[in-house]
């Protein structure tokens, strides 16, 4: 599996990169000593699905860099799409009745991907912005229906929607409200729809009917005057691939409508084509109000984020609103618009989205499936091209590992140093593969799991833990 010596770096210059990295880099959701003392995999390249590390080492990227690469590394279009615009205009802002071109089609084409009645387009420059844009739009829209009282958003324990106070008190991870005094005001959580942990001992459907019962439960609690929206990721990504049963989401959609409260589909990760259709929501038949989007529009060549407004709450902003006091240097960027226009071009000429739904999905979920068989594995789900297992000390009575042991963390470990990226939630293991795999690669990406979940096994019973 190594790949040729040319993309590396000479043991040296990793060496200096890493004491450099550890001497002034603070990286993202880090333990900053430890990574010190380890030293970090420093990557230097990719293309196709593969990254290549700086010791020449080739990895299968299993995650899509962080389920954004969805066209793959090394798109010549993208980077000539960033090039060409750069060159014309690198850099104007849409304030004070200011457009550029790339920006105004860009909205246009996400609008003709979206839902019909969502037509509006707001850009950001990630995810956690899209959601920071979405507090502001939801609590001003309920201002200008004249109840001014409903603010309060209803999120869900294990969700996740980013990092900055808004998007990380959205979301459910309580590693993150321990750091910083979140939630802010005005956002509460119900208990995620996770079948496995949550509801094991009922039909999954009947459990989805149960979970989304929660929220109507919650809404009551709050006040249903007082609650003004509900978010959701259509499948939870970074809490471990969380695919709901199939009852949930039209049971939600059912009680928003009941209560007025507007529903707000994060699909940073879902959406443009992750589930197998344009947006996770059109997979469920969900009619949500408010979009998140951010990774896959650019296959994460270039930053950009967003929200898809629908129309109750566009029509209120525009007819209603005056100035909206809420923007962002970079809304609407032209190089990032550029980018995203041509990365939504190959996704529809190279029919990648419908290749995904036709044949890879079916393929991933037949070839995922059989690690169902494997000693540590209690669980495979997938839907698109995301997939998820759990880890089990005994599959059979689902007995989970000691937290402290850490084997999703061996188990990446070994995944990373036998040529594949698969990301560990705590005892779950998940991918979320390049739309660009292939069959034969996603036979051979499945082979090296297995190898690797052998390899985990191993380590587990040498150290009397199995
Ligand atoms: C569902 C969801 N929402 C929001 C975010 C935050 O996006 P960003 O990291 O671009 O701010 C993420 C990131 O993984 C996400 O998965």
């Amino acid at each position: 599996m190594n790949a040729p010596l040319r993309y590396a770096l000479s043991e040296a210059q990793t060496l200096a990169i890493q004491a450099k990295d550890a001497a002034h880099y603070l990286h993202p959701f880090t333990d900053f000593q430890a990574l010190a003392q380890i030293g970090s995999r420093v990557i230097v390249r990719g293309e196709g699905i593969y990254i290549y590390d700086s010791r020449g080492n080739r990895i299968l990227d299993g995650m899509s860099g962080l389920w954004n690469v969805n066209v793959g590394y090394g798109r010549r279009e993208l980077a000539d799409a960033a090039h060409k615009q750069m060159l014309e205009l690198p850099f104007y802002n849409s304030f004070f009745q200011t457009a550029n071109v790339p920006a105004v089609e860009l909205a246009a084409t996400i609008a003709a991907l979206a839902p019909a009645h969502m037509q509006h387009i707001f850009y950001a420059n990630s995810g956690s912005e899209a959601n920071d844009t979405i507090v502001r739009m939801v609590r001003r829209y309920w201002d200008l229906q004249g109840q001014p009282q409903r603010q309060v958003i209803i999120g869900r324990h294990n969700g996740y929607h980013g990092s900055t106070m808004a998007g990380a008190s959205l979301g459910g991870m309580w590693g993150m409200h321990a750091q910083g005094g979140l939630p802010i005001p005005g956002i509460v959580h119900i208990e995620q729809p996770y079948h496995y942990g949550l509801g094991a001992d009922m039909p999954a459907e009947e459990f989805g009917i149960v979970a989304a019962g929660w929220l109507e439960t919650k809404i009551l609690e709050v006040g249903a005057d007082k609650v003004a929206a509900f978010i959701g990721e259509p499948v939870q990504g970074a809490g471990g691939v969380i695919i709901p049963p199939t009852t949930y989401w039209g049971e939600i959609q059912r009680i928003c409508d009941k209560y007025g409260i507007l529903l707000i589909s994060d699909e940073v990760i879902c959406g443009f084509g992750r589930l197998g259709s344009w947006f996770g929501c059109q997979h469920y038949g969900t009619r949500p109000d408010l979009i998140a989007f951010a990774k896959g529009v650019t296959s994460g060549y270039i930053p950009l984020g967003g929200v898809i407004v629908g129309d109750r709450v566009a029509a209120t902003l525009i007819e209603k609103g005056g100035e909206f006091n809420h923007g962002y240097t970079y809304s609407g960027h032209p190089v990032a618009c550029a980018v995203a226009l041509e990365n939504i071009r190959i996704l529809r000429e190279e029919k990648l989205v419908d290749n995904l739904a036709q044949t890879l999905a079916p393929h991933l979920a037949r070839r995922f499936g059989e690690l169902a068989e494997h000693p540590l594995v209690a669980l495979t789900e997938t839907l698109g091209l995301v997939a998820g297992l759990v880890l089990a000390k005994d599959k059979r009575s689902r007995t989970p590992f000691d937290e402290s042991l850490e084997v999703g963390m061996i188990c990446r470990r070994h995944c990373f140093e036998n040529g594949v990226v698969m990301r560990a939630v705590g005892d779950r293991m998940i991918i979320a593969p390049p739309f660009i795999i292939t069959v034969e690669q996603i036979d051979q990406m499945v082979a090296l799991i297995r190898h690797c979940l052998d390899l985990t096994l191993a380590e587990l019973k040498s150290k009397g833990h199995v």
